[in-house]
């Protein structure tokens, strides 16, 4: 039931920070990748990331595309393809609505329908704030009634890329049921850095909590004690989305985040001794911290998005469903301060790199 089977696997996002992982973990599984681009230059990234790792390129293929164009921009339909996952996203803060609509919204859909146009299974990639029932309900979000939802609200609470990933994910759920389709829906936590390179890239937001604490600009803790940032390592996160393309019958939902993640401070101590530098120690409530950052200028001075700080709550999650199918595929989220100090320790090297050997003429 739960063997990894050799398959076609088709991969919009793969240029993306997780994308590369999961066509490494799934070439290295010995599948078939295609990967979705739109970018020249991002393609040569993740090819050099594939072979740099010893990746067997010859499993490797490419597949043109853009999900802002009508069809996907496709010259023609691909081959054979028995898994699309989707990860492609516009993931910034401040995105317009409707920029952030247009490519998470409108060009999700457009995945969708290939997946139905190729009759394959779709792995689609929300979030792990979608698990979050209090949250959504604060937003007016009733997951069983989202076609009630109003959407300006939401946009206007949220922000363009959040709120964009919930509209997404409950077009995608309303178009698997509408359409016969069947999907994972994978709802990640905020990604850490590999377990044990630490490999982290600049756009991710761990890593701009990382140079906040690095630089000195976070003075205080935002919220309480209760408060807490559940994380995931992105080999971990990709060898999840993996076992549910592979698995001959996955649940309908992954919620993939480490729940052993301490609170905020805690994260924070530890995170700071990786770094070498100090934790703060006093909070600050989350609704002045939300205030503070309305001022203009602030968020760009302390580097901080008001809209990032939603992800910092109090929701503790249940997670035995996905935890005993990460255990049938023999998948084990790595002990949280190992992948905390690995994407620390590799930050510090990207300030400070390892001085090279003096050059000979
Ligand atoms: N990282 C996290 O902490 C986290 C947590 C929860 C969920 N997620 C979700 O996981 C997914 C992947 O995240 P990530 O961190 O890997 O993001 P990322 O590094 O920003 O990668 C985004 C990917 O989307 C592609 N893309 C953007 N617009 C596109 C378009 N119009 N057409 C085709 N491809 C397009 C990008 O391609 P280019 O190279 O061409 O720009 C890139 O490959 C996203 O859906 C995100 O919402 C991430």
């Amino acid at each position: 039931m739960n063997k990894e089977r050799i398959m076609t696997i088709l991969i919009t996002g793969a240029t993306g920070f997780i994308g590369k992982h999961l066509c490494l973990t799934l070439l290295q599984q010995g599948c078939q990748v295609q990967a979705l681009t739109r970018s020249p230059a991002s393609l040569t990234q993740l090819t050099g990331f594939l072979e740099h790792h010893g990746a067997p390129m010859q499993h490797f293929s490419v597949l043109e595309g853009d999900l802002d164009k009508a069809g996907l921009g496709l010259a023609a339909l691909p081959n054979d393809i028995e898994c699309l996952v989707h990860l492609a996203a516009r993931f910034a803060w401040h995105l317009p609505r409707h920029t952030a609509r247009a490519t998470n919204v409108e060009g999700s859909l457009r995945v969708a329908e290939l997946a139905s146009q190729l009759g394959c299974r779709l792995v689609f990639i929300s979030g792990f704030m979608l698990a979050n029932t209090g949250y959504l309900s604060g937003l007016g979000i009733n997951p069983d009634h989202s076609s009630h939802t109003n959407w300006d609200r939401v946009y206007r609470r949220t922000g363009g890329y959040e709120a964009s990933k919930l509209e997404s994910a409950f077009a995608l759920r309303a178009y698997a049921t509408q359409h016969r389709l069947k999907t994972v829906e994978v709802q990640p936590a905020t990604v850490a850095g590999h377990s044990e390179t630490g490999e982290l890239e600049a756009g991710q937001p761990l890593y701009g909590l990382l140079d906040n604490l690095a630089h000195g600009r976070l003075a205080m803790i935002p919220g309480s004690a209760g408060h807490w940032l559940p994380l995931i390592p992105v080999d971990t996160l990709a060898r999840a989305i993996a076992a549910a393309c592979t698995d001959d019958n996955p649940p309908d939902t992954l919620l993939v985040l480490d729940r052993t993640t301490p609170n905020l401070k805690g994260l924070l101590q530890e995170a700071a001794t990786a770094l070498g530098t100090t934790a703060p120690r006093r909070h600050l409530p989350m609704g002045i911290m939300k205030a503070l950052l309305s001022i203009p200028g602030l968020p760009g001075l302390l580097n901080v998005a008001r809209e990032s700080l939603d992800f910092i709550q109090t929701c503790r999650f249940d997670t035995s469903g996905t935890d005993l199918f990460l255990r049938l595929h023999g998948i084990e989220i790595p002990p949280f301060g190992r992948s905390l100090r690995a994407s620390g320790q590799r930050y510090r090297l990207t300030l400070n790199p390892a001085p090279q050997a003096p050059r000979r003429n």
